[in-house]
């Protein structure tokens, strides 16, 4: 297998807490490969690891075979490494569109100093025209194209992940990491979120997923990797993955939020198909 991104013997520790402990992991060209595992399993470090968010204490990541050590989230992000957050937030009273622009914007998009002296050489307009047109495409490809005039605070809370999405989609990334992205979804957004992830690998977009909804896990990934307590546990495509005991008694064994959550999304399901 071709890897895209490898992770090597890396570990995380906060004091005392060994938050990863000797992760190794490659994730190949191409795939859609899900990370699991209970709450506080290491999930969210091992992404914040991944795009220099969060100096790993031991081990590296390489990312199309440059070594991402002591490399800044932005450059990480120039690289082709894109990632959304757990929490995304908006600016509720801006819309949708504004969201996006003030996103693009805030990425570094060329945009000229001097607003006369740019309108004079023509730039700024056609700079901006071009922007305007990109947060266009990038919403109509996550699918809020039709609420684009509205306010941010307005979308549901499933749909404002979305913003995000798009943010990371700005960058033209090589790989997404996306860190729970259905949680606040219903079941039928959840649905449409997947057959948005198809189409993101479909142009070529390797993608690591983060999520606690298994029915969506299970349908969407080609491999998953399971975490407990900062360690590997099992690996492999969905069918073994749901039949691993080791995997049944991590998600069993601690009346865990994660199985209240894979509990719920099951439920929201079922009621969805009633
Ligand atoms: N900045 C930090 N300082 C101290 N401890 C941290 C920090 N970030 C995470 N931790 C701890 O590291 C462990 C792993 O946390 P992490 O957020 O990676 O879990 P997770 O798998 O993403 O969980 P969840 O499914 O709830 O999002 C937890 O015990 C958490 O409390
Ligand atoms: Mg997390």
């Amino acid at each position: 297998m071709s890897a895209i991104l490898s992770v090597d013997h890396v570990g995380v520790r906060f004091g005392g807490l060994v938050a990863i402990a000797d992760l190794h992991l490659d994730v190949a060209q191409g795939e859609i490969l899900s990370l699991i595992g209970p709450n506080g399993a290491g999930k969210t470090t091992a992404f914040n690891v991944m795009t220099g968010f969060l100096k790993p204490s031991q081990g590296d990541v390489r990312f199309r075979g440059t070594s991402l050590t002591g490399l800044s989230p932005h450059a990480i992000a120039r690289l082709g490494l894109a990632r959304t957050f757990q929490r995304t937030s908006v600016f509720p009273d801006d819309t949708v569109f504004d969201n996006v622009m003030i996103g693009l914007h805030g990425q570094g998009a060329q945009m000229a100093r001097a607003p006369l002296l740019a309108a004079l050489i023509g730039r700024a307009g056609a700079g901006e025209r071009q922007l305007r047109a990109r947060a266009e495409a990038l919403l109509d490809w996550v699918g809020l194209g039709a609420r684009a005039q509205e306010k941010a605070g307005a979308l549901a809370y499933g749909e404002q992940r979305l913003v995000g999405v798009a943010l990371a989609l700005a960058t033209e990334p090589a790989m997404l990491l996306l860190d729970e992205p259905v949680s606040g979804m219903n079941a039928s957004e959840t649905r449409v979120f997947v057959r948005l992830i198809r189409q993101i690998r479909e142009r070529g977009i390797t993608i690591l997923l983060v999520e606690h909804d298994m029915p969506m896990v299970m349908e969407v990934s080609d491999r998953i990797v399971v975490l407990n307590y900062g360690r590997l546990i099992a690996e492999g495509p969905p069918e073994a993955i749901r039949s691993d005991p080791a995997v049944i008694e991590a998600y069993l064994g601690q009346g865990s939020a994660a199985r209240r959550a894979a509990a719920e999304a099951q439920a929201t399901r079922e009621a969805a198909h009633a």
